[in-house]
């Protein structure tokens, strides 16, 4: 089975969020499944630099006010077709906006222009290589199916995958225009949204099946509190919804074997924690002691509740837990964090930037990591927290809810409680999971049983693998007139 998946992100070349680690896992947990994948990806600068002198697999005059080409490469076992537009991706700064965070304005332009091509290639456009299925994540490559709608490769079956859907690519009517789409194209069940062009609607739209990363998203985006608008749309397609929970890379993902610990350790040995912990607090200019160390490695926007913890922070801090943040987004909430570690100096550390090897330590030094998400469509840092026994602290909502057993009486005295679960936005709640949180671990028998617990959980790929190969399979085997 040949698929083309069309992402604007895939880990370890380009990375900003989990859509990159989705990205990039997948095509390796399928290989061995009987589907290949290959990977459509921007040539960003640092992409660019892979494919030098590879020949091009398809060429542009002109692809949205510049010429293109498509670049065929293998890089860290993945099969890519670069598409290089130096006009559009050869430029400085991150996936869609400058050093400074501010958005590209012709991000429009950029991925209608990578959506384009994605349709183009499921139509034919490489010699030799005809895809049975296109994969789209999130807005960026939504248009993806909505072109193929209204071109050549019409009767080939999509997937659209929202990793969030907070994020919906959302224009002005005057885009319409450029994009090269027929006139019909601009209506309700084409990309028109609120009177503008809507990217990922239009996905959602002509997808054939739509995917989000965890069965509770899939049921709350069907509701107007998760829906963001989109709910309507989403709740009339019900029926070509489905929840695949991420898995996470066990292999870049395991404590046995992680070069960015101080000391590796598995689930017999976990008291080699303590020099990960030792480490941890040294960087944070954390106190040595033995109280919950809890850790944020998040990105600082409204999505991830961080402003609830720094809101709850004096109370959390009184209940006896040291708190480490890794973050980097929003200004103010960055600011709000350094004001915090300013004010409780010991207590609670931070520091702001993007750093993978770091985020790797917290998991395997600090007690437990918490996620208090508005929302969270999957969320692999609990995920990670489970597999490094950091024990995950998480709100009740989306994937959160769906992969973490909370400590109630009855699941710790069965032995099956993976972590701590507390009522989304809510202060109150938070602070009352963190007391939980310095209760279980004054108890290091019960601690330890949680943290086993949690890194027992099968987290690999190979059950959503399974999920994604019987959806590909299944919409393949659709007659055209039935997509
Ligand atoms: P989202 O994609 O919404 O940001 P996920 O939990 O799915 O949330 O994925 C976030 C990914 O980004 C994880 O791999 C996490 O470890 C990583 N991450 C987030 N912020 C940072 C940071 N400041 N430094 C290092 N890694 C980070
Ligand atoms: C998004 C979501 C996150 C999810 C990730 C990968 O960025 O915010 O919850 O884990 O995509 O699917």
């Amino acid at each position: 089975m040949h698929v083309l998946s069309v992402t604007p992100e895939i880990f370890p070349l380009i990375k900003t969020g989990g859509l990159a680690d989705v990205a990039g896992a997948l095509p390796i947990a399928l290989a061995g499944r009987g589907v290949t994948i290959r990977s459509l990806i921007p040539a960003y600068p640092q992409i660019r630099e892979i494919f030098r002198r590879k020949k091009a697999v398809l060429q542009y005059g002109r692809l949205f006010g510049g010429k293109a080409s498509v670049h065929a490469v293998e890089a860290n076992g993945l099969d890519l077709l670069a598409l290089d537009a130096p006009h559009l991706f050869d430029r400085p700064g991150g996936p869609y906006g400058d050093a400074t965070g501010a958005d590209w304005p012709d991000n429009w332009r950029r991925f209608a222009a990578l959506s384009q091509v994605g349709a183009d290639i499921a139509g034919g456009a490489i010699a030799g290589y005809m895809p049975e299925l296109v994969h789209a994540h999130d807005w960026q490559t939504a248009m993806a199916p909505a072109y193929m709608r209204y071109g050549k490769a019409f009767a080939t079956p999509s997937v659209m995958t929202v990793h969030n859907l907070a994020f919906q690519g959302r224009f002005g009517a005057g885009i319409f225009g450029e994009l090269g789409l027929p006139a019909e194209a601009m209506s309700l069940d084409g990309v028109e949204y609120y009177g503008g062009v809507g990217f990922l609607k239009a996905g959602l739209q002509a997808a054939s099946a739509i995917t989000t990363v965890s069965p509770t998203y899939a049921q709350e985006i069907r509701t107007p509190t998760y829906g963001m608008g989109l709910d309507g749309l989403i709740d009339l397609r019900a029926d070509d919804l489905h929840g695949i929970v991420n898995g996470i890379d066990v292999d870049t993902w395991n404590p046995a074997t992680d070069n960015n610990l101080a000391a590796t350790y598995d689930a017999r040995s976990l008291k080699k924690r303590r020099v990960n912990r030792l480490a941890v607090e040294k960087h944070f200019g954390l106190d040595h002691d033995n109280s919950p160390l809890v850790c944020v490695v998040s990105r600082l926007t409204w999505q991830k509740g961080v402003d609830i913890l720094v809101a709850a922070a004096d109370g959390v801090i009184a209940s006896g837990v040291r708190l480490a943040f890794l973050g980097a987004g929003d200004t103010a909430l960055e600011g709000a964090v350094l004001a915090l570690a300013a004010r409780h100096r010991g207590r609670i550390g931070a520091v702001i930037g993007y750093d993978e090897g770091l985020s790797h330590l917290m998991q395997g030094g600090c007690d437990a990591i918490v996620i208090p998400s508005r929302f969270e469509p999957c969320g692999l840092t609990q995920l990670y927290g489970l597999r490094y026994g950091c024990v995950p602290v998480v709100a009740r909502t989306g994937g959160l809810a769906d992969t973490v057993i909370d400590a109630n009486e009855a699941a710790l005295s069965a032995g099956v409680a993976t972590g701590f679960l507390f009522a989304p936005d809510s202060g109150d709640a938070l602070l009352h999971a963190m007391r939980r949180v310095a209760t279980v671990h004054g108890n290091p028998a019960q601690w330890a049983s949680m943290q086993r617990q949690g890194m027992k959980a099968d987290l690999s790929w190979d059950r959503s693998a399974e999920r994604y190969v019987e959806l590909y399979r299944s919409l393949i085997a659709r007659r055209p007139s039935d997509k």
